[in-house]
């Protein structure tokens, strides 16, 4: 039997954010890669050999997916962040793997500054904090 749990309002305020921004701006894909080579530019040179993008286009859809997920599935989005977290490992990326999901919060939530409240900022923060805690 399926267990039917009140709505988690935390998780209400993410997917709420999540759908404005898709409905105001589209794909965060563009935002997100500028704030990151932003925030250190060598992140940049890791990406060299994709030229067409897809890797950091899989990387994006990933990153959403494993957001979406959490929404239902806690643990399967602690499962899928474990496993990317140690595909990184051989690319050197290891105490930064959660500057990606830092860098897609900060980016939906300057775009979505019409509805954002202290409460939107606290269940990402929660939301983050699960993820950087997912590990072996
Ligand atoms: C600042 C943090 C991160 C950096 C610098 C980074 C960097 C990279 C690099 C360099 C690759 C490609 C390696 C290659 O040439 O094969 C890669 C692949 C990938 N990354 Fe990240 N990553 C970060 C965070 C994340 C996060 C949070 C996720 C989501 C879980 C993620 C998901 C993926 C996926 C799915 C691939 C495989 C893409 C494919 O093979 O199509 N990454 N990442």
């Amino acid at each position: 039997m399926t267990e039917h749990l009140p709505p988690d309002p935390a998780l209400e305020l993410v997917a709420q954010s999540l759908t404005h921004y898709a409905e105001c701006h589209g794909d965060p894909y563009d935002a997100v890669y500028a704030a990151l080579y932003a925030s250190d530019h060598a992140y940049e040179g890791l990406f060299v050999l994709d030229t067409d993008e897809g890797l950091r286009r899989n990387m994006m859809r990933t990153t959403l997916e494993i957001i979406t997920t959490y929404l239902t599935d806690r643990t399967a989005a602690a499962n899928s962040i474990i496993g990317a977290r140690m595909s990184h490992i051989p690319y050197g990326i290891d105490d930064d793997f959660d500057v990606f999901f830092n860098i897609t919060r900060d980016v939906i939530c300057s775009g979505c500054r019409d509805i954002w409240t202290p409460a939107h900022g606290a269940a990402w923060s929660t939301m983050l904090s699960d993820f950087k805690a997912a590990r072996l």
